[in-house]
């Protein structure tokens, strides 16, 4: 039974029409809808009401398994190890202006660095075939994730250029991009594979079936040794530094640390959806495209978060009952599962206006894209500064003029082909400007706070 969910969740992610169509039509029957042990809350509400409960809806039996590098706070159910811990990661990486800035900054050098070697290797072709998710956007937020985590690899500055050789670009090769780029290049596609794989399977209702389970175990032990490795030698101005002057064990930081590159995996599968996204709505594309080029970042964001309401990550978010309990109206038994449909809640016209327009100035509080309540996403405030500016630049430097549906591996997006111009009017994006954004304050329910073109995205105080 779990298998064939899976299968069909997994399907159902990859179109998110059908399934926002079905699940709209079980809401409107019924906003909290129970199968037995399978119940989904499908209006804004409903899901409200389960993120404000972590006590009756837990996370621990859903995460807890998935987690090969061992526990941290995504597994863990309220208790006294899981606020100590999140307080600890949230003051490091969630809610410091010096770690947002700094991720700011290399994913832009990387982009622009990455853009830039694309453009030489290219020597003049016009039109040029690429994947955009294995070319682009991984390499550059693998890389910059890396860093930003205090993982060096031989060469930190062939990291900036360093990814896979794309078969379509005779002209795009390692060495060309970087002589001694070989290693490092393995590196960081090592890297990536641990976090699309492993990542992916966190994003998967159920743990991994047909022997999927094994392969990440394989993966997890590779990925900790490295990390075991790593920690010693991290540069003191990075997260692992800043845990080790906290004094967290060398084993705390290869689960923290680990868990949360794995959870940025998300990073790399909500570029490419808002790029494919905007693609298919050419009106919009435009729109974003003439403010990626002035540089308003901010503007950029409403329209990313406006693409990811259409087809969230996350589409579907599942919690474990410990005991009966009650949800709405709707009686649940102990040990059922609850499927909060946040695809459902963000088109729920009893929150959202004219849900099928797209709109990219909504109020933040129709987003449900980072979660909600007290396992709301630790790191909304990276995600909302690295997804816009990988967005503003590919829209910048490229005209699409043609994709193809994107390649899933799991839950991950692994190949998105697209062919495409160069730009030269692009704007070459400047790693110093000013964010628009504050971190998310936990565990209160949010407010309406006028047009702000994007989740969390509040003005400065
Ligand atoms: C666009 C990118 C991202 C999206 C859409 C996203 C979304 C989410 C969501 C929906 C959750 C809650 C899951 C649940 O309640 O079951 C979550 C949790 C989490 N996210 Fe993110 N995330 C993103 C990027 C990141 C990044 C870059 C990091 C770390 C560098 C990160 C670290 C985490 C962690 C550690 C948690 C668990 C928090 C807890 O349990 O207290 N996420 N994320």
């Amino acid at each position: 039974m779990g298998a064939i969910f899976e299968l069909l969740s997994l399907e159902a992610q990859r179109r998110p029409f059908l399934l926002r169509n079905v699940l709209g039509t079980m809401r409107r029957w019924a906003p909290v809808s129970k199968f037995g042990k399978i119940v989904f809350a499908l209006s804004a509400a409903a899901v409200d009401e389960a993120y404000g409960r972590p006590q009756d809806f837990v996370n621990g039996p859903v995460y807890a398994p998935k987690l090969k590098l061992g526990p941290m706070i995504l597994g863990l159910d309220p208790s006294v190890a899981y606020t100590a811990q999140r307080r600890l990661l949230y003051g490091i990486v969630g809610d410091n202006q010096a770690t947002t800035s700094r991720f700011a900054v290399l994913v832009c050098e990387r982009a622009r660095a990455r853009q830039e070697a694309i453009e030489s290797a290219c020597e003049g072709k016009d039109v040029l075939r690429l994947d955009l998710v294995t070319d682009f956007i991984e390499p550059v937020l693998t890389g910059a994730l890396c860093q930003l985590m205090g993982l060096e690899f031989d060469d930190a500055a062939d990291l900036l250029t360093s990814a896979s050789v794309t078969p379509q670009l005779p002209a795009y090769s390692a060495s060309r991009i970087a002589p001694n780029a070989r290693d490092v290049e393995t590196s960081v596609a090592t890297v990536t594979q641990w976090l699309r794989k492993l990542g992916g399977s966190f994003a998967a209702s159920w743990p991994a079936p047909f022997g999927l389970e094994e392969v990440n175990e394989a993966l997890a032990k590779e990925m900790k040794s490295f990390l075991e490795a790593a920690v010693p030698k991290a540069r003191g101005d990075s997260v692992i530094g800043e845990l080790r002057d906290r004094r967290a064990s060398t084993d705390e930081i290869v689960r923290w640390v680990g868990g949360m590159m794995l959870a940025g995996a998300a990073l790399f599968k909500a570029s490419t959806i808002a790029i494919q996204e905007l693609s298919a709505r050419p009106a919009e594309h435009d729109l974003a495209q003439k403010h990626a080029d002035q540089g308003e970042i901010d503007a950029v964001a409403g329209f990313v978060w406006e693409a990811l309401r259409f087809h969230p990550l996350f589409p579907m978010v599942a919690r474990y009952c410990p005991r009966p309990t009650r949800l709405g109206a709707v009686q649940i038994d102990a040990d059922a599962t609850v499927v909060l449909a946040t695809l459902s809640a963000m088109f729920d016209p009893a929150r959202v206006q004219n849900p099928e327009d797209f709109d990219p100035l909504r109020p933040e509080r129709v987003y449900l894209l980072f979660g909600g309540g007290p396992h709301r996403c630790l790191a909304e405030t990276l995600a909302r500064v690295a997804v816009p500016e990988i967005v503003a630049h590919v829209l910048s430097a490229f005209q699409i003029e043609k994709s193809e549906v994107p390649v899933y591996d799991g839950t991950a997006v692994h190949q998105y082909e697209v062919r495409l111009k160069f730009r030269p009017a692009g704007v070459r994006h400047d790693a110093n400007r000013t964010y628009n954004t504050v971190p998310p304050v936990l565990d209160e329910p949010r407010e309406e706070t006028g047009r702000t073109g994007g989740p969390s995205s509040r003005a400065h105080a």
